[in-house]
């Protein structure tokens, strides 16, 4: 017989069994990142982990489906494979690499939970995803890394191989063009043999740059100086000998090695000059304040924007002469130095490169050379 307390009792454990699907949902929403969309992939639910990570509001989100945040990376074998797992019911865990509204990316370990109808058919997903951003970021500076061991051991190679011998070849092709100095068509062509083997030489030193940096030698470097140095080389090209490189703002000591330094700022004027076909004025504004910087401004066509994301990846170039290897021994040798590398381009305003360096704020210590 039921007693005027059962009733009640059922009361208590569904307030509690709410309680507790609260906690859940609360524990949830706080470490993950959840969306729930229907069968067609719009988004119906979004939680505030969500709309922080993609950069987008709750509104912007609703309604949309995942090709918002979609940054194209992954084949697409890859994202048919995860539909067709979960509309056969069955759930999808993977890595997805996702675009947020401001363009940066970030990466999501992701859950797929598919809800069935009595058909069993699925009549909603649920994603839950946590933000893997940075472990993926540090898996790929290893691969950097150990890819970049190896380029350093096979260019320790070819400079060995091919330095010598070019270096050779271009001995012999000095005494030769002398001694045909007076038969004009053969001097000629032993003038061209030995340009050429120069841009080769030029090239080996180039990849060796990249691939195996020396260890730099940090002390005071004086930044003005530095440029203002470096801009004759710059005009030791006869193609850039017109460009005029103006130089501004104090003589900011920064922490770094003055050698790989210069090696930095002539490749910033060097595809300043070239991006502006050796005609206009390219400016250079240092300034200190946290850290010193080098601003590096050019009136060129600016970078294209699909382009872009390529700039530091060795070996890219647009040129028909080019090395592709400027920008990426630029970032390497700032790496080295505790430095970085950012820019800003469009085809009004031209290209800015911005050069960021500790400062040295211990006085006494001078890597040699200033
Ligand atoms: N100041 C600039 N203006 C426009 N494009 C630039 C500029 N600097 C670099 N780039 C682009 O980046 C590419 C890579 O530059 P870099 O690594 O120095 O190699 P390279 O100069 O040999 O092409 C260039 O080919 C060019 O397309
Ligand atoms: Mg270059």
């Amino acid at each position: 017989m039921p007693t005027p307390a059962e009733p009640r009792r059922e009361v208590t454990l569904d307030r509690q069994r709410m309680r507790e699907l609260e906690d859940f949902r609360y524990a949830l929403d706080q470490s993950a990142i959840v969306a729930a969309t229907d069968v067609t992939g719009a988004i119906r639910f979004a939680n505030d982990k969500f709309c922080e990570i993609s950069g987008y509001t709750r509104e912007e989100l609703l309604g949309q489906d995942h090709r918002l945040i979609n940054s194209a990376y992954h084949p697409k074998s890859y994202i048919r494979e995860l539909w067709r797992t979960i509309a056969s019911g069955q759930m999808w865990r993977g890595e997805l690499r996702n675009r947020a509204k401001n363009g940066t990316f970030y990466w999501v370990d992701t859950m797929i939970v598919p809800f069935l109808d009595e058909q069993g058919k699925p009549h909603q997903y649920v994603a839950i995803r946590y933000d893997i951003t940075a472990r993926k970021l540090a898996e790929q500076q290893l691969v950097d890394q150990a890819s970049l061991a190896r380029l350093g051991e096979m260019a320790a190679v070819v400079a060995h191989e091919v330095r010598n011998p070019l270096a050779g070849l271009r001995g012999a092709l000095q005494i030769l063009s002398q001694r045909l100095a007076g038969e004009r068509a053969e001097h000629a062509v032993i003038v061209e043999m030995i340009k050429r083997l120069d841009t080769l030489n030029d090239r080996v030193t180039d990849l060796l740059r990249y691939a195996k940096p020396r260890t730099p030698q940090l002390g005071r470097v004086r930044l003005r100086t530095l440029v203002e140095s470096t801009v004759a080389l710059l005009h030791r090209d006869p193609v850039l000998a017109a460009v005029e490189v103006v130089v501004e703002g104090a003589d900011v000591p920064a922490y770094g090695d003055v050698e790989l330094l210069r090696e930095v700022i002539l490749n910033l004027l060097l595809n300043a000059g070239q991006a502006m076909e050796g005609h206009g004025v390219v400016r250079v504004t240092i300034e200190g304040g946290a850290m010193a910087t080098v601003r590096v401004r050019d009136h060129g066509p600016g970078i294209p924007t699909g382009v872009q994301a390529k700039l530091f990846e060795p070996f890219f170039t647009t040129k028909r002469a080019g090395t592709g290897l400027g920008l990426a021994i630029v970032r390497r040798l700032l790496e080295l130095q505790h430095g970085t590398v950012t820019f800003e381009s469009s085809s009004s305003q031209g290209t800015h490169v911005l050069v960021t360096l500790p400062l040295d704020v211990g006085g006494g210590r001078s890597s040699g050379g200033q």
